[in-house]
């Protein structure tokens, strides 16, 4: 069963709702009768000057211990040198857990060679891949590996896709697009494929300067991408980019939206059926700079009309205090796709679906 357990360094494993939605898919397989041995990917180890992997900021072995206390039962951990993990599994009874090392320690992984699929395919009988925050990435245990097994989406793949194809497809309208953090050019393609689509387009954060840049407006010392600045005189040109009109500033940097600028953002979602939110309007991991992204989840959950999806890590943490009120809302979909959700909301083709859909699992 293939899962993202890319998560942040520091951030408590066990809360990660990636590491969650897993153990909810490990949970239903086990009571399936089903052996599970887990497959994932985290951080990217790059081979150091001493010609050595960086092995221990990436390992998956504190995972090990994370599952096996959420589970309540043992999670074995196979190691880079484990030869006789394979005879494990095979040996082990019914319902056992087992976690490979992180797949990144392995050249073949990023390559999607076939040879390093062939040898993963050889543990187990059939594949799930419940990583959807990683399709985006062609790799052996995403790709490649569908040619040797026979291959399913999990519960928590069909999850994403169902609701980001709800809002890719049959959205209605108005639909308002709000996009935050730090970099444009990571969400070009998802401000293309909507453009004509989007009735507003809110921007705060570092997304804004660019716009600002683009307006003629000083920004003192914040951050933009100035390869981005003809971009964004471009899109200037229609009515539906609504930038800040007041602003947070500490020394010389932009770190918020202002207090008018809420507001007006807050009666834009009001009014919204649909809603695609990527993105933090500011420097929410400061307190003082946090307000407006606190309006605008607040407006969010007030919309009793409006299908929401919200993705992209730092979104999660920034409404992470919100979490219990979010998980009762059935209208909103919290992705756990950052680059994924993008691809995907980008109407981009993303190679770990088209693997599990050109997969022939009756030819076996
Ligand atoms: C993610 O966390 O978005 C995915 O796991 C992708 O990770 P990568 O950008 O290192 O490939």
């Amino acid at each position: 069963m293939r899962v993202d357990f890319n998560i942040e360094e520091g951030e408590i494993i066990n809360k990660n709702p990636r590491f969650l939605n897993a153990v909810n898919t490990i949970k239903f397989l086990n009571n399936h009768g089903a052996k599970v041995v887990v497959l994932s990917h985290r951080g990217r180890p790059k081979i150091t000057t001493n010609y050595k992997l960086q092995t221990t900021n990436y390992s998956l072995k504190s995972f090990a211990k994370a599952l096996s206390n959420t589970l309540k039962k043992p999670v074995h951990f196979a190691g880079l040198n484990d030869k006789n993990f394979r005879e494990k599994i095979r040996n082990s009874k019914s319902e056992s857990v087992f976690l490979l090392e992180n797949l990144r320690f392995f050249p073949g992984e990023d390559k999607n060679d076939k040879n390093f699929a062939k040898k993963i395919a050889t543990l187990g009988d059939f594949y799930v891949n419940d990583a959807f925050a990683f399709s985006h990435r062609k790799t052996a245990s995403m790709a490649a590996i569908t040619d040797f097994l026979p291959s399913y989406a999990g519960p928590n793949l069909e999850k994403e896709i169902k609701n980001l194809s709800s809002v890719l497809k049959n959205y209605k309208k108005p639909l308002i697009v709000i996009l935050g953090g730090v970099k444009i050019s990571t969400k070009l393609g998802l401000i293309k494929n909507f453009f004509s689509k989007a009735d507003y387009f809110l921007i705060g954060s570092a997304m804004a300067d660019n716009f600002l840049v683009a307006q003629g407006l000083p920004i003192g010392d914040s951050v933009y991408e100035k390869e981005m600045v003809p971009f964004a005189k471009k899109l200037l040109k229609q009515a539906k980019i609504v930038l800040p009109t007041d602003l947070v500033i500490n020394n010389r940097k932009i770190l918020d939206i202002g207090k008018k600028t809420e507001k007006h953002f807050a009666d834009i979602i009001k009014y919204a059926k649909t809603i695609i939110w990527n993105g933090p309007v500011g420097r929410f991991e400061i307190p003082k700079f946090a307000k407006g992204t606190q309006t605008i989840i607040e407006a969010i959950l007030k919309n009793k009309n409006a299908k929401v999806v919200i993705g992209g890590g730092e979104t999660i943490a920034a409404i992470s205090k919100y979490q219990s009120v979010i998980s009762k809302n059935k209208n909103i979909f919290v992705s756990t796709g950052g680059g994924a959700m993008l691809e995907y909301l980008s109407a981009k083709k993303l190679p770990g679906l088209i693997a599990l859909h050109n997969t022939n699992n009756t030819n076996r």
